[in-house]
């Protein structure tokens, strides 16, 4: 559509600005700089009762051999063709079978693992052999070596959480295919101390005099269930009832990738939190119990291993209906903090300009 200065007085200079690829900004400009975040994205929700027999499916109809990894990505509903679940992060549902392999490979976009269903399954990170289990965090970060065997029994289905989107908006990725034996190398650089974090932190087993009696040592790159909801049980409840643990990186304090951040947070039934907003944007698995979000205009009843998007920018609040609940949530907040463009705020009450 022709702008006013198109069509007006300006027609003959602004054709001429086209030639060379340039444009004008003046009639322009509030196009441009909105007056906040247009956060066109609705919430979106795939239910577990819609999914696990799409899962069930991929097991039965898809090898291996044919899949490499056998994954099922969540794409929002106005991505198109794109694989993007939210504009910078995605996700999805990865199943593997007692016996199979999904075989090394390394690739420079950052991952992650939240195991949903099934226990003993392996994830080999750069030598680092991480056990598996229900409620298990397990990092691969950007150009970690990493395969799954699953020696244990039982079907396995954990959530893939991935920066794939910033990557191909970078144009940054690299890929390659590895040996059969992973080299045990040096983990990532390590970061600069976080500037902030909340009170209830965990960092990974490796942190944790004690882990490896599964006979799998502690892992820089794995974070237990069992110490991670001891520790949002231990924490301190936030006004409105809610806990909240962040993973953090055992150097740095900070998030635990520096695209990806990790959260538990524990809903007690029937105390909503207060209502948020923020500019990051977050994808969350119900890891138990049962409940319902208000997400911009949209009520999403959850349960146990439901999977639903928060967008960026729209008012949030989440209730518990069973006498318990916890939400893990796999967030953008670390990059956009550090671009200077984390804004939150909790209803009547800016609570970030940014960090
Ligand atoms: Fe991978």
């Amino acid at each position: 559509m022709k702008t006013p200065s198109e069509t007006g007085p300006y027609a003959d200079f602004i054709a001429a600005l086209d030639t060379v690829r340039s444009q004008p900004l003046w009639d322009r400009y509030h196009r441009i700089t909105t007056r906040q975040p247009l956060s066109a994205t609705p919430a979106h929700l795939w239910p577990w009762s819609v999914m696990e027999p799409l899962v069930a499916r991929a097991v039965s109809e898809v090898a291996m051999s044919d899949a490499e990894r056998r994954v099922l990505l969540f794409s929002r509903p106005e991505a198109g063709e794109s694989v993007a679940t939210l504009r910078t992060i995605s996700g999805g549902l990865q199943t593997l079978l007692p016996g199979e392999v999904a075989h090394a490979h390394r690739h420079t976009l950052a991952a992650l693992r939240f195991v949903m269903q099934g226990n003993g399954a392996v994830t080999n990170v750069n030598g680092e052999r991480c056990l598996m289990n229900e409620g298990d965090l397990v990092l691969t970060p950007s150009w970690t070596w990493h395969a799954h065997t699953h020696p244990g029994k039982g079907r396995m289905v954990w959530f893939d959480g991935l920066d794939l989107p910033l990557s191909h908006h970078f144009d940054s990725m690299f890929f390659e295919m590895g040996a059969a034996g992973l080299p045990n190398v040096e983990p990532p650089l390590v970061r600069a101390p976080a500037a902030s974090s909340p009170d209830a932190t965990l960092a990974s087993d490796s942190f944790e005099p004690g882990i490896g009696s599964t006979g799998i040592g502690p892992s820089r790159f794995r974070y237990s269930a069992d110490r991670a909801f001891a520790a949002l049980a231990r924490s301190s409840p936030a006004p409105d009832g809610s806990r909240l643990l962040r993973y953090v990186d055992g150097h740095s304090g900070g998030a635990v990738l520096p695209t990806l951040d990790c959260y538990l947070m524990g809903l007690e039934e029937s105390l909503p939190t207060h209502r948020r907003r923020t500019t990051a944007s977050a994808i969350c698995v119900v890891a138990d119990g049962e409940g319902a979000s208000v997400i911009g205009d949209k009520t999403i009843p959850w349960k146990r291993n439901d999977v639903f998007t928060l967008p960026h920018w729209q008012w949030a609040s989440h209730t518990a209906t069973t006498r318990r609940a916890t939400l893990f949530f796999m967030s953008d907040r670390e990059l956009i903090a550090g671009t200077g463009y984390l804004r939150e705020e909790e209803e009547n009450h800016q609570v970030e300009a940014s960090s």
